[in-house]
């Protein structure tokens, strides 16, 4: 949003006002003094202020990538494990929801918003978004066993106690027990049946990347807001 706009609409200001507060050196964007109404800012990453005092404009959802670690739950309410908002420090947090969930020992990228819609086009298949997965396998895989599974899960496999087979997906080896996976669909457990389907075990299972969204700058248990770029790319 431009920053003038922004300006009248964090405050009681007209466009004209705020004008006048630009030329007079009254309004930094992130510590820097800015004049040019034109600019751009990100309402929710850049810090606006006017004489010293911060401006937000009430953008009404939430959009929030947290890089999960092992040992936290993808729930509301804690069963056995600490649950993954409990890493957030945002206000309402109740209202937050998951954009497919990890298990309790995976790690990566996970997404939280209170905008439904958008938390379905994350996850909806009919969108395409890839999601990336690291794996690490308890048995090594040699050149024959990895041949058969990347054409497998290129074409599509029917997992256990499913009716539709997985949704064409790409599996990478980097060697006999490391491997990336895919995938644009995110059914239950999916990675760890998937990898089972091959007789094989899942020890490690990280999610590097969800669409665009990668986990750059963070450490584990960090998170953050989502830039406006970042929310609109899905
Ligand atoms: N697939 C799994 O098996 N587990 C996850 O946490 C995510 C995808």
């Amino acid at each position: 949003m431009r920053l003038d706009k922004f300006i009248s609409k964090a405050t009681e200001l007209s466009r004209k006002e705020a004008k006048r507060a630009l030329h007079a050196l009254e309004i930094t964007v992130n510590d820097e003094v800015i004049r040019d109404g034109s600019v751009h800012v990100d309402e929710l990453n850049d810090e606006v202020m006017w004489a010293g005092e911060p401006l937000s404009v009430a953008t009404g959802n939430r959009y929030i990538l947290l890089y999960k670690p092992e040992g936290f739950e993808c729930t509301l309410k804690p069963k056995e494990y600490p649950i993954v908002t409990e890493l957030i420090a945002v206000p309402e947090l109740t209202s937050l929801r998951i954009a497919g969930r990890l298990d309790v020992d995976t790690t990566g990228a996970l997404l939280l918003s209170d905008d439904g819609s958008w938390l379905h086009r994350v996850t909806s298949p009919k969108h395409q978004h890839a999601k990336v997965y690291k794996l690490t396998l308890a048995e090594a895989m040699d050149e024959a066993a990895q041949a058969n599974a990347v054409a497998k899960i290129a074409q599509g496999i029917l997992l256990d106690g499913d009716y539709e087979p997985t949704k064409p997906a790409t599996l990478e080896f980097i060697d006999e027990t490391h491997a990336r996976l895919t995938l644009t669909e995110g059914k239950y457990h999916q990675v760890k049946r998937m990898m089972g389907y091959f007789g094989n075990k899942v020890t490690e299972l990280h999610r590097a990347t969800v669409g665009e969204i990668t986990l750059a700058g963070l450490e584990k248990g960090d998170s953050r807001f989502l830039t406006e770029a970042e929310v609109a790319s899905f």
